[in-house]
């Protein structure tokens, strides 16, 4: 089996963050979720990936490289246009070849990985296999309607009036029989070639299509919000550790938190789960639960909760809690005494900024 990661897309709704990052290469609880997308396939036995991306191609391919690093072979499958998941598919053909293969959303985030699903695919006759999970906004995703034994009757991308709450999580498993498909489907009212309609046509055409039912916790992580969950449940399941080079200098630190190389806990309170990057330092400072601080950070005077801080930023002398709260690369969140006494911005396009 090989597998497929759908990593174009601009992730406009992650702004300003993925002015300057693929959305896909945000990290959760330190890594990145691409990473964690190849992690979990790789954890299933499929070692030869192809990871289809857009205008943000250049610096995943700088970040993954050729896979070793996580021990698979990795193909490149430039997207001149986003035409939808569907068009994806098609146009990697050559490299999936006549075997069966998992496609999976590279912002897409699981619980548990995905060892089973492929298991039960190779060991199945299915055509395909799709991943449900009951949700609360379904108009946002794909949607399935299922018959009371439990078979596919519909499938409709982004309904207004959806008939369940069922929506498609951005794992999918197909076999030969989709190339039929992604052949005859017309682009949607979005102008895209939707998946969704071409797991509809093999539903129409009779092939076997089984519907999974996902149990555990799913995030899709477009917006702000879905990043900050996401991260809190991954870092849930993180195996805690302290770097054997890192530094805890009269600190308390909470069972729960993992602390890279390098990093330095100065007079400071840690609670988990938490994570602090590499080489980051901590001074004076109130860290967790449920943030992740990454690499080359600096953090002093301060309280944080609930946040994830990307690499290289500096947060000081804030006299506020800061919680709920992303910030993005070489940042600099400082309180300043110079006169006139003001709140001085310098925030990019599309940033927010809540004072209290
Ligand atoms: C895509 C699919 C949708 C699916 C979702 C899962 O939506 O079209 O069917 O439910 O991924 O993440 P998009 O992210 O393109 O809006």
């Amino acid at each position: 089996m090989k597998g497929l990661i759908l990593s174009g897309g601009k992730g406009t709704r992650l702004y300003p963050l993925t002015y300057t990052n693929a959305k896909q290469l945000i990290p959760v609880a330190n890594k990145p979720v691409l990473v964690r997308v190849i992690e979990s396939i790789r954890d299933a036995g499929v070692d030869e990936i192809g990871i289809v991306i857009g205008q943000t191609g250049p610096q995943i391919q700088e970040v993954i490289g050729d896979g070793s690093k996580q021990g698979v072979k990795i193909t490149y499958i430039p997207q001149e246009s986003p035409d939808g998941l569907a068009h994806a598919v098609k146009i990697s053909r050559d490299f999936l070849g006549d075997e069966r293969f998992v496609m999976f959303l590279g912002d897409n985030v699981i619980q548990g990985g995905i060892t089973q699903l492929i298991s039960d695919f190779a060991k199945s006759d299915w055509n395909s296999q799709i991943v449900l999970k009951e949700v609360e906004n379904p108009t946002a995703y794909g949607v399935a309607k299922l018959r009371d034994d439990g078979s596919i009757e519909q499938l409709i991308e982004k309904p207004k009036n959806p008939p369940s709450n069922l929506a498609l999580v951005g794992i999918y498993m197909f076999d030969p029989s989709i190339w039929e498909a992604v052949n005859s489907i017309q682009p949607s009212k979005r102008g895209e070639l939707e998946i969704t309609d071409a797991i509809q046509w093999l539903v129409n055409a009779g092939k076997r299509v089984f519907p999974h039912v996902h149990k555990g916790w799913w995030i899709d992580t477009g917006k702000p919000t879905d990043m900050l969950e996401a991260n809190s449940l991954v870092l849930e399941e993180l195996v805690p550790g302290i770097a054997v080079d890192a530094t805890v200098e009269n600190a308390q630190i909470d069972r729960r938190v993992t602390i890279e190389s390098g990093a330095k806990i100065i007079n400071s309170v840690v609670r988990g789960p938490t994570i602090i990057g590499e080489n980051t330092i901590i001074e004076n400072s109130y860290i967790g639960p449920f943030t992740s601080i990454y690499h080359h950070v600096t953090i002093q005077n301060c309280e944080i909760e609930r946040s994830i801080v990307l690499e290289h930023s500096t947060i000081a002398d804030i006299g506020t809690r800061i919680q709920d709260s992303l910030v993005g690369r070489h940042a600099v969140v400082r309180r300043s005494d110079d006169k006139p006494k003001a709140l001085k911005m310098n925030i990019g396009d599309h940033s927010n900024l809540w004072v209290v």
